[in-house]
């Protein structure tokens, strides 16, 4: 039985406060774990932002995404407001605000202290700094850093720097929110908690890996940020790549923080650099164009930003990782925004019996297929092969033994910021990226900017709606393979 075990007290400082990512996920998070009764009566929430709002503003700014209505749900919020304070505050750490600020916070050196800066990642040095400036950062304070943490190698190892002179590396969290999701972690207990597995994971018994992660929304409200991104820095520096290392690193001898994290580096560190030789053939970026998704008709990207961007909001690449167990093992990895659902997955394609004996009256034999399904609807399905009962003649099937979370569990878990969130006040660093990390994620990904940026790589079109440019499946097709869409076929 799942059961929730409350935090400490501490007080939360969010900066960034009026953003997407607050209002839409940090708060409710907050909302969500404090309802259950996580967050002791003591702690103290504080949204800051440069915004000049008074406090009902900013309260009913932020019960927009709680749908709080009119009945018990409402008093609760009501009740996790009086919580709730807004301040308003510079990136410079000057001014009334900062005065507030510290006066917000309370005075016990022992309290735990968390400052969330949802904002863009250049901002991470001066609040920091001006944290220090006011006394801020006392000896239980940390620090939480939203991805993507610098737009290259550069920028990543600045900001590092900077937070670094003033919270140890044991004190800054940067956070990935996939690795809180359910499965992400499960695939750790999979891989590590049954002996099954093991043997064959690596390029004698892996064909391939294919890891997916669609959406069916656009760049939406965070157009401005996503047009300076694109997919491969949203998405595959951080998200797409956390998820290989978790597939393709060696057994830690624990699950401690650092025997992970360092496992985690030494898949990033092992990646085959992708140069301007091998970025036409192994990476298609692509960005989307008017089309129907899940029957409603939506314009292209260009329209949606309202100028003609040459940034990428789909990414397919085939990946290396240059080291004994993966020898020869193509990892695809693909992103998109406005794909025909919204669907991320893990696909461990294993190598095919190496003999037929079988010779069936119908039914072909396929390799078996372990499929990790983030979301929606988590699960892990392995597909066998199997004989079709009853008489007529030996006839095969490829049947999948089926784990679908919805009907193994109690679907009452919490989500992956409210988990993560719950994480950082313990101080568990096991589901945040480490500064080098970071930093070797970046320098691989440099190498296919740097590429892109000599101006000879292709943006190709996709309808809205659709799973990308043929380009995409030809990535596959030309050795023989195919994106699976193995939970729904
Ligand atoms: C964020 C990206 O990190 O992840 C967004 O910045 C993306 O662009 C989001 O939409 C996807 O998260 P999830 O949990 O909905 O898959």
């Amino acid at each position: 039985m799942a059961e929730l075990v409350p935090v400490e007290p501490f007080d939360i400082v969010i900066f960034g406060a009026t953003g997407d990512l607050a209002l839409r996920k940090l708060v409710p998070a907050l909302f969500h774990r404090w309802d259950d009764g996580q967050i002791p009566e003591s702690s103290r929430i504080i949204a800051a932002s440069r915004d000049d709002l008074d406090q009902d503003t900013f309260r009913t700014m932020a019960a927009r995404h709680i749908h709080p209505g009119n009945g018990e749900r409402a008093a609760r919020w009501s009740e996790f407001t009086k919580r709730l304070t807004y301040v308003s505050v510079d990136s410079e750490g000057e001014g009334e605000g900062w005065k507030l600020l510290s006066e917000a916070l309370d005075s016990n050196p022992e309290k735990v202290r968390l400052f969330y800066l949802a904002l863009p990642s250049r901002l991470y040095g001066p609040i920091c700094t001006a944290l220090a400036r006011h006394g801020l950062n006392t000896a239980h304070a940390r620090v939480v850093l939203e991805k993507p943490i610098g737009s290259d190698f550069q920028s990543a190892r600045r900001v590092n720097e900077q937070v670094g002179e003033v919270f140890p590396e044991n004190a800054i969290f940067r956070i990935d929110h996939y690795l809180g999701k359910e499965t992400v972690q499960n695939l750790l207990i999979l891989r590590f908690a049954n002996y099954l597995f093991e043997p064959m994971w690596n390029a004698n018994g892996i064909d391939h890996v294919q890891i997916t992660a669609a959406e069916s929304l656009g760049a939406g409200e965070r157009a401005a940020y996503y047009d300076r991104s694109g997919a491969l820095r949203d998405m595959v520096q951080n998200h797409l790549l956390q998820l290989a290392c978790l597939v393709a690193m060696e057994p830690p001898a624990s699950l401690e923080s650092d025997a992970v994290r360092t496992e985690k580096l030494k898949v990033l560190r092992a990646l085959r650099p992708v140069g301007p030789e091998a970025v036409a053939n192994d990476v298609v970026r692509a960005q989307y164009q008017a089309g129907a998704v899940e029957g409603e008709t939506v314009p292209g990207y260009a329209n949606e930003v309202g100028h003609p961007s040459n940034t990428e909001t789909f990414v397919g690449i085939r990946a290396h990782i240059d080291n004994w167990r993966w020898a020869g093992v193509p990892f695809y990895l693909r992103t998109g925004k406005r794909m025909s659902a919204r669907r991320s997955e893990i696909i461990v394609q294993f190598k095919p019996v190496p003999h037929d004996v079988v010779g069936a009256v119908q039914g072909t034999l396929h390799p078996n297929r372990l499929v990790i399904r983030l979301q929606p609807d988590e699960g892990v399905k392995l597909m066998l092969m199997t004989k079709d009962p009853g008489p007529g003649g030996l006839r095969l099937r490829y049947v999948p033994l089926n784990l679908a979370y919805a009907e193994h569990f109690e679907k009452d878990y919490p989500d992956a910021y409210e988990r993560l969130l719950m994480d950082v006040v313990r101080g568990n660093l096991s589901l945040f990226m480490r500064g080098d990390e970071v930093e070797a994620a970046w320098r691989w990904v440099d190498g296919i900017i740097e590429s892109w940026d000599l101006g000879q790589t292709k943006l190709y079109g996709y309808p809205a709606g659709t799973d990308g440019p043929a380009q995409s499946a030809l990535l596959l097709a030309r050795e023989d393979r195919e994106w699976f869409d193995a939970f729904n076929s």
